[in-house]
């Protein structure tokens, strides 16, 4: 009997019940946590995509989840059972005591088999992102300013596509300072070629990118689209901000099997009859062209100055 008050041990008694009833309410707490971190994890993984080991590892984490459950209510149990212990001070412990061990052990390896599998989980996880991250990467290595299209026309959904993910980019203060002025109009982006090149010929020497011979298309090099990106002239950020919108849409672009480049000189379309075209108020202004276009030739990287990286601070230990 575990009548407190008859054995000389009582006090400790009632302790190590107080104790393991503590034990119940820390199971308790951790196997609802663990069952419910796990649901979240299987809902990711459902979203990913049906390849077969993650297929295999949901099975598991359904049949875990049902494990978890039934612990959680064996611990259900036995915390009962010690709490009437508690409660009636004559009553025999020995009932609680025993189940209380037998719960501990099936609790404790469905804890341990739940941490390997949230670490496999894990490893599915990180593996599915570093793909995604290692196709990010490469993008950005493969990118590159192409100054020949093919004549082939591109779809408009794949244009809007490409302007969602220069939605997408950074700004400062979230303002989101980019409109986009989409034209594949081929003979109107013939005719603002030459206009910008002829509004041109009053400025100073052309960067290299112009000087090729023989070319008549040596603003947008003849590319079948082209997207002006225009902001308002007064933010200081803009700048910036639409920097990272037109990466985003070449990213985009090259993700799409297209090629891009980066046209600085389209903003002279502002020194041009064609700029009243361009639906860009006063206090606007043409930052950036992109011509988008199916390539015609690739061009390697131009080499990547490499001595720009200067450590500051102490070293990590
Ligand atoms: C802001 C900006 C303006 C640019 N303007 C032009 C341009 O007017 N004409 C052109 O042919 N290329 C232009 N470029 C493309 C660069 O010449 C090109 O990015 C650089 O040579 C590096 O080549 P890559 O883009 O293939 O890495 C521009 C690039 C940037 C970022």
């Amino acid at each position: 009997m575990g009548t407190p008050q008859a054995d000389p041990n009582g006090p400790l008694l009632d302790v190590s019940i107080t104790s393991l009833r503590q034990q119940c309410e820390d199971w308790s707490s951790a196997l609802a946590f663990e069952r419910d971190e796990l649901a979240v994890l299987a809902g990711l993984l459902r979203n990913k995509s049906s390849i077969a080991t993650i297929d295999r590892v949901i099975d598991e984490l359904i049949a875990m989840i049902a494990e978890l459950q039934a612990r959680q209510q064996d611990v259900v149990h036995v915390r009962s059972l010690l709490d009437e212990v508690l409660t009636d001070g004559t009553m025999d412990d020995r009932p609680a005591r025993e189940a209380f061990h037998r719960t501990a052990g099936p609790v404790t390896s469905a804890m341990e088999h739940e941490t390997a599998l949230k670490h496999r989980i894990m490893d599915l996880v990180r593996s599915e992102r570093s793909g995604i991250g290692h196709v990010v990467l490469q993008a950005i290595q493969e990118r590159r300013s192409v100054r020949s299209y093919r004549s082939d026309p591109v779809p408009m959904d794949l244009i809007e596509r490409i302007i969602d993910a220069g939605r997408a980019a950074p700004s400062a203060l979230d303002r989101q300072p980019w409109r986009f002025h989409v034209t594949d109009d081929r003979s109107l982006i013939r005719d603002m070629d030459k206009a910008i090149s002829e509004a041109m010929h009053a400025l100073p020497p052309l960067p290299h990118a112009m000087q090729r011979s023989g070319r008549t298309d040596t603003i947008f090099h003849g590319a079948p689209v082209v997207v002006f990106l225009s902001a308002p002239e007064n933010d200081p950020w803009a700048d910036l901000d639409m920097g990272a919108c037109a990466q985003n849409m070449m990213l985009a672009a090259h993700a799409l099997g297209l090629s891009t480049c980066p046209v600085g000189l389209g903003r002279f379309v502002a020194h041009t009859r064609f700029r009243s075209l361009l639906r860009s108020g006063p206090g606007e202004e043409v930052k950036l062209a992109l011509v988008i276009g199916i390539g015609a030739e690739h061009p390697a990287m131009p080499a990547r100055k490499r001595d720009n990286l200067f450590r500051i601070g102490a070293p990590a230990a």
